[in-house]
């Protein structure tokens, strides 16, 4: 019998558990779960006999993909795929997908969140700002920007975006004033949020000179990933600019750090920006009808590899 596992570190909500589990078995297969693993060997052990593995931001790596000797497809219940070894995969023939936009909402509110916690001075008495006028620059305008674009507008937001994969007239159509260069969104707008994946090119990129072109006052929300800032920069930035603010949901690898510059600087305690009942439903029941699908008729829809 085919045999799905779900491998969360973070585990899903309950629903969203219940709800693979009628999909799995409904299409006649065997579900396991393995949740808040703290020692990978128990991930090892746990894939050893499995056909297709649902993970959140577990890392699948050589060692994981090593040990499941019967994996055929691993979907990363979400949108950011950095955390698969896709050459793993790719040289053992397995599939790899994601499921793109389905947790994307959750995401865009917390980082209108994070916009209004950092504007109202982190809910203390102290007195704050209103988003309402202030630029707001996405950087990077696919599912999760797009949504954050749409919110901030209707909170009263100028909103602008840079994308060099995203056609101009695009977003345009959407009302949204186009940065033709990185520099040019930071430079203009008084919060800027982060929405790029991380890869080779993004690693770092975000580095204390293009957050120097920030105007007083500015503010990065980080929803993306951690790896995309040049963490030692940030902490020359938030030294030299006392007037720069960064707020996050992925604590830095020298958080500690950071945290001596707040109430400029919050992160939350461990990364939640899909963490909601609705985004683990669709994220889950994404993965397995996409796992079902690629099963019994070879779907190969959402793949992400090679
Ligand atoms: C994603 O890439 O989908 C988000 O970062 C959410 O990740 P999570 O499933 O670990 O919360």
């Amino acid at each position: 019998m085919t045999k799905v596992l779900v491998a969360t570190d973070k585990p899903f909500a309950k629903a969203a558990v219940d709800g693979i589990r009628n999909i799995v078995e409904g299409a006649g297969f065997e579900l396991a779960l393995l949740e808040k693993y703290t020692d990978v060997n128990d991930l090892y052990k746990a894939v050893a006999d499995v056909d297709a593995l649902i993970v959140r931001s577990d890392n699948v790596t050589k060692e994981v993909i090593d040990a499941a000797k019967n994996l055929k497809i691993v979907v990363r219940a979400g949108a950011g795929y950095d955390n698969l070894d896709l050459e793993a995969c790719t040289a053992r023939g397995i599939v790899a997908m994601n499921t793109p936009g389905q947790n994307s909402n959750a995401v865009a509110e917390l980082a209108i969140g994070m916009m209004i916690y950092m504007a109202r001075t982190c809910f203390t008495p102290a007195t704050g700002s209103e988003l309402i006028g202030k630029k707001l620059g996405i950087h990077a305008y696919g599912h999760v920007g797009r949504l954050v674009a749409t919110k901030a507008k209707a909170m009263g937001m100028e909103v602008w975006a840079f994308d060099p994969f995203v056609p101009a007239e695009q977003m345009k159509a959407d009302g949204i004033t186009v940065a033709s260069t990185i520099e040019e969104l930071y430079s203009n707008c008084n919060y800027v949020s982060l929405h790029i994946p991380a890869t080779e090119q993004t690693k770092k990129s975000i580095n204390f000179d293009l957050l120097s072109k920030m105007p007083k006052g500015g503010c990065l929300i980080n929803t993306a990933r951690k790896e995309v800032i040049d963490e030692q920069g940030m902490v020359k930035l938030l030294t030299e600019r006392t007037d720069l603010k960064y707020c996050t949901d992925i604590p830095a690898s020298n958080q500690e750090e950071l945290n001596q510059f707040a109430p400029r600087v919050f992160a939350s305690p461990k990364k939640m920006g899909a963490q909601t009942a609705e985004a683990n439903l669709n994220a889950g029941i994404a993965a397995a009808n996409q796992i079902v699908s690629f099963i019994k008729d070879g779907v190969t829809k959402f793949k992400v590899n090679k």
